[in-house]
């Protein structure tokens, strides 16, 4: 019994933050952001400083579940680049300065499904490299945006391929879509709204990955930036 309740515990705070739908965001006259991008925003749906907050609690509840197991970190380019590097800088804070070390290597994996805001059928690995060295290894997939999950579904059969000895995933954002399939992160930062988000890395058509909040684009930047 006990057991249980530690168990439903550790997968709760792994969920994630949840923003309902309701949540109107906060004004961008609250934060700073680059001019360039004035007109092209709805509001922030994250700001800077809350996202590394919980990136430094997720870093500590991956020590708790994966500590003194040697790690291959897969970061998931171009979108979770930034939050790969915030989240391993964490680990590497923690391994310093706990009696738990996570011995990491980081190698980098670049996937492309989107076109504009929406996702395509077409989901490319992009310059894939030989994964074989995965073979027995820990796995720690890190991704920026889960949204119906078909991407990561895609992922975790290419990487299962290779015949790693555990695979967890760490995912920032987490959308409630409809139809999501079952493929859900280890480890969640944020479960936020079915709305299309840029910033702290995620881009729409390669825009908006120099902007620190996560932020929900307006129509009139979706017009702006269209290809
Ligand atoms: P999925 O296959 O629908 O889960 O889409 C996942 C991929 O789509 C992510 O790796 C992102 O590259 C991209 N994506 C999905 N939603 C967003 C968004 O709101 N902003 C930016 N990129 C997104």
């Amino acid at each position: 019994m006990a057991e249980f309740g530690v168990q439903a515990e550790k997968r709760r705070r792994n969920e994630g933050i949840v923003i309902n739908d309701e949540w109107p965001g906060y004004s961008l006259d609250l934060f700073s952001y680059p001019a360039h991008y004035s007109g092209d925003l709805d509001c922030v749906i994250v700001p800077h400083g809350v996202i590394m907050d919980r990136t430094e609690r997720l870093a500590r509840n991956i020590m708790d579940d994966l500590g003194d197991h040697d790690i291959v970190v897969l970061c998931v380019l171009k979108g979770g680049y930034q939050f790969c590097a915030d989240l391993v800088d964490r680990i590497k804070v923690l391994s310093c300065n706990s009696n738990q070390t996570i011995p990491m290597r980081v190698h980098f994996i670049r996937l492309k499904s989107y076109l504009n805001d929406q996702s395509t059928e077409d989901l490319h690995i992009v310059g894939a490299d030989d994964l074989s060295f995965l073979a027995g290894k820990n796995v720690l997939i890190v991704e920026g945006i889960v949204g119906t999950g078909k991407t990561m579904e895609t992922l975790l059969k290419h990487v299962e391929a290779f015949r790693p000895k555990m695979i967890k995933v760490a995912g920032l954002l987490v959308k409630r879509v409809q139809n999501r399939s079952t493929c859900v992160p280890d480890f969640v930062g944020f479960e936020i709204p079915n709305r299309f988000v840029v910033g702290y890395a995620l881009d729409y058509n390669e825009y908006f990955r120099d902007l620190n909040h996560i932020c929900v684009i307006s129509e009139s930047g979706k017009k702006k930036y269209k290809i």
